[in-house]
C-alpha cells in the first residue's frame, strides 16, 4: 500500500481507539464514520459477529434480502467453492418484513450505524409494499433494491436484465418510500449503463453494484451440477476486476453517487472501487474468509490516508480519469 508498503494483518481486533476521522463519509445524506459496510446476505443482521467486535465499528450493515413473506430458500447444496472466490444459490432465505421490523429492526436502530435495508421482490408492486412497510417506522436509513429477481410475470428474467422492468421497480420503490432509494444493479447485462441511467431516470438517489456473476459448477465423478439449483452468484476475488470496469463506466454515465462492490478484500482494492467513483463500498465474500476483514480495511484505509497526506478519503472518489 501507500508507499509500496502493505501492512501488516498480524494484530489483534478490535484495536486500540485510533482517529478515523479522515474516512467519515456523507452518502445519500446519510452519515457514515467510515464507508465500509457489510454486504448483504453476508452478515446477516449482524448478530454473529457482535461477539467478536462492535458493530458501530462499520460504518454499515446491508442486511439479508428481504421479500414480503419469509421464504425458506433453495435446497442444499446451495454454496460451491471457485478459485479465489464461491458460487452461492441461497435464494434469499430470510424471515421477511414484517419479522425483520419486530425482531431485528429495534436492536439495529440502537446502534451507530447506518442501517440498508435490501429488498427483494417478485413484482414491482412487492418491491413497493416492502419499502411502504420499512417506512412506517425509524430505523432504517437506506432502502437497497435487489433488481436481480425475477420478474415473474414477464417470464423470470431478472428485472435488473431490462431497463424497462429495472425502470417500472425503481419507480415503485420512489413513490413507496421518501428514505433514499439505492438501487443494486445486476453485473449479469451486456451494457450496465443503460440500466443504470434508467434507474436515475425512475428516481433512484444512489446506485450499488455489483451484485453476483452467474456461474455453474459440474461434479465430474457424478455428472450433476454441484449446486442444487444448478446455477448461482459468483462472488469474491474473482469478479473483482469486473466490478471495478462496470463502477468506472457507470460512474461517468450517471449523476448519482454509487456504492460500489464485489470482489473487495483489502484496502488497497477499497481504494481502487472507489478511484473508479465509489463514494462507499460493500464487502461480502471476504467475510467468510476473515470475520475481522471490514475493519482491518478500514484501519488500514485510515493509515493510507495518513501516509499519503489525504484529509479525507472522499478526496480520492473518481481520482482515476
Ligand atoms: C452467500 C451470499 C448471499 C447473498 N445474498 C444477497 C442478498 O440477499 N441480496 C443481495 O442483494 N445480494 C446478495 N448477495 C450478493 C452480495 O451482497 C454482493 O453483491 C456480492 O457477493 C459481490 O460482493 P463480494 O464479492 O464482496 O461478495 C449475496 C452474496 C453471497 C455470497
Amino acid at each position: 500500500m501507500g508507499e509500496g508498503k502493505t501492512l501488516s494483518t498480524e494484530r489483534v481486533f478490535p484495536s486500540p481507539k485510533k482517529n478515523m476521522d479522515c474516512l467519515h463519509t456523507k452518502f445519500l445524506n446519510v452519515d457514515f464514520k467510515n464507508p465500509v459496510i457489510a454486504a448483504s446476505g453476508t452478515y446477516g443482521y449482524g448478530r454473529e459477529y457482535e461477539n467478536l467486535y462492535p458493530l458501530e465499528k462499520l460504518g454499515g450493515i446491508s442486511v439479508k434480502g428481504t421479500t414480503l413473506l419469509p421464504k425458506p430458500g433453495n435446497p442444499v447444496p446451495r454454496i460451491a467453492e471457485t478459485p479465489s472466490g464461491m458460487l452461492n444459490s441461497i435464494g434469499l432465505e430470510n424471515p421477511g418484513i414484517d419479522a425483520f421490523i419486530n425482531n431485528e429492526l429495534p436492536d439495529l436502530q440502537k446502534k451507530d450505524i447506518a442501517v440498508i435495508l435490501n429488498i427483494s421482490g417478485n413484482t414491482p408492486e412487492q418491491y413497493g409494499e416492502i419499502a411502504a412497510k420499512a417506512s412506517l417506522q425509524p430505523g432504517v436509513d437506506i432502502i437497497e433494491v435487489n433488481i436481480s429477481c425475477p420478474n415473474v410475470k414477464q417470464g423470470g428474467a431478472a428485472f435488473g436484465t431490462s431497463k424497462e422492468a429495472a425502470f417500472a421497480v425503481t419507480k415503485a420503490v420512489r413513490e413507496a418510500t421518501n428514505l433514499p432509494v439505492m438501487v443494486k444493479l445486476s453485473p449479469n447485462v451486456t451494457k450496465i449503463t443503460e440500466i443504470a441511467k434508467a434507474c436515475e431516470d425512475a428516481g433512484a438517489d444512489g446506485l450499488s453494484l455489483i451484485n453476483t456473476l452467474l456461474g455453474m459448477r459440474i461434479d465430474v465423478k457424478t455428472r450433476r451440477p454441484i449446486l442444487a439449483n444448478v446455477m448461482g452468484g459468483l462472488s469474491g476475488p474473482a469478479i473483482f476486476p469486473v466490478a471495478v470496469r462496470m463502477v468506472y463506466e457507470t460512474a461517468r454515465a450517471v449523476k448519482i453517487p454509487i456504492c460500489g462492490m464485489g470482489g473487495i478484500s483489502t484496502a488497497e482494492d477499497a481504494l481502487e472501487i472507489m478511484m473508479a467513483g465509489a463514494q462507499t463500498f460493500q464487502i461480502g465474500a471476504a467475510i467468510f474468509a476473515d470475520a475481522y476483514a471490514p475493519l482491518k480495511i478500514a484501519e488500514d484505509l485510515s493509515e493510507w490516508c495518513r501516509i499519503n497526506g489525504v484529509k479525507n478519503i472522499s478526496e480520492i472518489i473518481g481520482v482515476c480519469k
